[in-house]
């Protein structure tokens, strides 16, 4: 049995990665790209940066900053607008998650036109839209190595997973020093997020000796330099080892899955607009602690990986201290529980029903080492109320 790996053309890697946009644009025959990112890019002066590093070498780039956190149809449609109105032959993605799954949206509808829903999973987007170069500026989603992109159709909110080679940028250039000034409540989401992303790639049903590799070592990079990174910003040892880690760790879930984490994070998000990586740090206690009778000596490997069980813990030893440290990861990067974060209980149960076929809808749990039933899965939305 055989595996297939996809990732992006290219990949600059470290401090100052994101001065090689021009030279990477120029080997790709590209000069009039669009930047794609959020007023926030634009307010700090990334988005400006990027746009000096491109007129020093005669390349002009226009900014659409329309991008929305969970991004929407209509946020998608206003890109796909400029785009059209333009002369543009690729796309700068910058920022965290949110504008690079926007961008890789407009590069496919931007070229190919129709509906967001027309390209959801189960189809697999294997068009080729405007070539990505993504910058990510959190560690992170791991979106500049993904084939995936989320859309929320506003109208229903449903989160639609669209997939394939088609939305993988063509180059990532993964720069810390962009994370340096990133507010501690945002490294603390995404960067429990990244290490959602290695621990279920590697529980997961659709793992490989390949995936397994790459999220491993995104584990031994994340876990002993995320709470750095919260109490110190400008860490920059720390940054480097998470921007990497996260990457490492995009790469690992792409090319395995998520699992049950992730598919009951985004009816949480869908329906109170919980940040994603919040509602996962949420869920991953008790969802790893659900999970764990079913694949022992995986989440064992996780804990050891993770620096949090040494070689000679046993693997109940291992899990045991793997639960308590997602526990206390939670509470010293101070992950509010729902009602903490202001979600009204009996609007949350009267959704248990809705939500729990949405997280099985999606598929992910499918993935996960223990598959739950509707009911577990509504029993595992109620332990965040415990
Ligand atoms: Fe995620």
């Amino acid at each position: 049995m055989s595996t297939q790996i996809i990732l992006p053309r290219m990949l600059q890697v470290g401090e100052n990665a994101s001065h090689a946009t021009p030279t990477i644009l120029a080997s790709l025959g590209c000069r009039r790209p669009l930047i794609i990112t959020d007023k926030m890019m634009v307010q700090l002066g990334y988005a400006a940066n990027v746009q000096a590093v491109l007129a020093e070498q005669g390349m002009q780039a226009d900014i659409f900053d329309d991008t929305v956190p969970e991004p929407t149809v209509a946020s998608i449609q206003a890109g796909v607008t400029k785009i059209s109105e333009g002369d543009y032959d690729s796309i700068i993605a910058l920022g965290g998650g949110s504008p690079i799954d926007s961008a890789k949206a407009i590069s496919i509808l931007g070229k190919f036109g129709g509906e967001m829903r027309d390209y959801k999973f189960p189809r697999v987007v294997t068009e080729s839209g405007l070539p990505i170069v993504a910058i990510p500026t959190t560690a992170g989603t791991g979106s500049e190595v993904t084939k995936v992109t989320i859309i929320t159709d506003e109208t229903t909110d449903e989160k639609m997973l669209c997939m394939g080679v088609g939305f993988m940028p063509i180059a990532a250039l993964v720069d810390f020093s962009l994370t340096l000034s990133v507010p501690a409540r945002t490294t603390a989401d995404t960067g429990i997020d990244a290490l959602t992303h290695a621990m279920e790639a590697y529980v997961s049903k659709k793992a490989s000796l390949y995936s397994d590799t790459q999220a491993l070592e995104a584990m031994r990079l994340i876990a002993p330099n995320l709470r750095r990174v919260y109490h110190d910003g400008a860490d920059k040892e720390a940054r480097e080892a998470m921007m990497l880690g996260s990457t490492l760790a995009g790469i690992a879930f792409s090319n395995a899955s998520v699992a049950l984490v992730h598919g009951m994070s985004r009816p949480i998000g869908a329906a109170f607009h919980v940040p994603h990586g919040l509602s996962n740090a949420m869920l991953l206690p008790a969802v790893t602690e659900y999970s764990i009778p079913a694949a022992s000596e995986r989440y064992a490997d996780c804990a050891r990986a993770m620096g949090v069980a040494s070689q000679q813990d046993s693997d109940e030893a291992a899990n045991a201290k793997l639960v308590a440290e997602l526990k206390a990861l939670n509470e010293e990067l101070k992950v509010p529980t729902p009602e903490e974060f202001g979600i009204d209980k009996e609007h949350f149960m009267s959704l248990l029903d809705t939500m729990a076929e949405q997280a099985l809808a999606s598929g992910s749990p499918n993935n996960n080492p223990r598959v739950p039933s509707a009911e577990e899965v509504i029993e595992l939305y109620k332990e965040l109320w415990a």
